[in-house]
């Protein structure tokens, strides 16, 4: 029996809820789909930090590596200084394991979860493809003068022609293999003339991709017509930190910050799998965050492990709770969180029953 080898950093704040049904959901689909997941638990975060002055050592980083996937739930303390425990773990595993892809699925499963007037599970089914590794998160800043009246601060944008055609190639692939085959570049190319690198490579990967339609929307619009006309994408591929932004409002059209789930991805190589929801201090222990986020990120998790039958099963459960209401929503406080998972892997079972 095939056994999956999985490093889980349950994090901050109600990261520990969500991974324990995150995982309950994955060991009831590893059940009935015959293979294995054993996971190691590393105690990274800011309570551990707070203990011990110790965010993620390089030895423990070294064993997390070894591993076919990571589980995150989720990082982040008001305590600590801005960024700090985020750009120590997080950031750290997407730029040292390069991680290049952050995948965002965008999917409506019921239409009372959607905020947008009008609009059904049809018009909302979008993929984001995040460059992971590069624009305005590569840390290179500084300030001069600092705190006088001359100060200056600056961050650079950087992007390389590899970096680029790696995201655009892998965002042309995915469209190809969705029914609508349209890939939308976003990017802000009119202020930002960096971003021309992107239009070019775009453009240039694009001719060898002939059955795939092009469209292009600069960031700004591109929110506008997320909201007015969400229909109108299928996949998107997208600079850093314009991915980070419109992934929120995606996040919202499709039910909020309890169902949005993503990949950081090094096709082939070990890869990182989290709710992309914070660690949402004020509701942390109370039992009434929305672990489905954290589940659908482990149904993209054992998919990428290539148990694409007990990934399809996952989201289905999920979607047929939400459909006939069992799952009345995704918010905090709809249902104790300890019960959603419960509730997924008996749906996941009842239906592997039914077959
Ligand atoms: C995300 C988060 C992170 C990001 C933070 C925590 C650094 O907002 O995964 O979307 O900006 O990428
Ligand atoms: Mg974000």
């Amino acid at each position: 029996m095939t056994q999956h080898e999985i490093a889980v950093i349950a994090g901050d704040g109600i990261g520990p809820e969500v991974v324990a049904e995150g995982w309950k959901v994955m060991e009831a689909a590893a059940d009935v789909f015959g293979f294995r997941l054993r996971k190691d638990v590393y105690p990274f975060g800011s309570e551990h930090y707070l203990a011990t002055k110790e965010i993620f050592p390089d030895a423990a980083f070294e064993e997390v590596r070894q591993h076919e996937a990571i589980y995150l739930g989720a990082i982040g303390d008001p305590r600590l200084p801005v960024g700090m425990i985020e750009f120590g773990i997080i950031a750290k595993m997407r730029f040292e394991l390069d991680l290049y892809i952050n995948l965002r699925p965008i999917k409506l499963y019921h239409e009372r979860l959607c905020p947008l007037k009008d609009k059904t599970v049809e018009d909302v089914d979008m993929i984001i493809v995040r460059e992971n590794t590069e624009g305005a998160y590569t840390g290179i800043f500084g300030f001069a003068h600092k705190g006088t009246a001359l100060e200056v601060a600056s961050q650079s944008m950087v992007y390389t022609r590899q970096g680029v055609e790696r995201a655009v190639r892998y965002a042309f692939d995915l469209a190809r293999k969705r029914p609508r085959k349209t890939l939308t570049l976003i990017d802000k190319a009119n202020a930002v003339r960096a971003h021309d690198l992107w239009t070019r490579v775009f453009a240039e990967v694009g001719e060898q991709y002939p059955d795939v339609s092009r469209e292009h929307a600069y960031i700004d619009a591109a929110c506008m017509w997320m909201v007015k006309n969400p229909e109108w994408f299928d996949v998107a591929v997208t600079p850093n930190l314009l991915g980070d932004i419109i992934t929120d409002l995606g996040a919202m059209i499709q039910g909020g910050m309890g169902i949005a789930a993503s990949g950081n991805l090094h096709p082939g190589s070990v890869s990182l799998f989290e709710p992309i929801h914070g660690s949402a201090p004020k509701h942390a222990g109370k039992n009434v965050a929305s672990p489905v986020a954290a589940i659908l990120a482990g149904g993209m998790m054992l998919d990428y492990l290539g148990e694409k039958q007990a990934a399809a099963s996952i989201e289905q459960s999920v979607a047929d709770l939400l459909r006939d209401g069992r799952l009345r929503g995704v918010g905090t406080g709809e249902h104790p969180t300890n019960e959603v998972g419960d509730l997924v892997a008996a749906e996941l079972r009842a239906m592997a029953a039914k077959v």
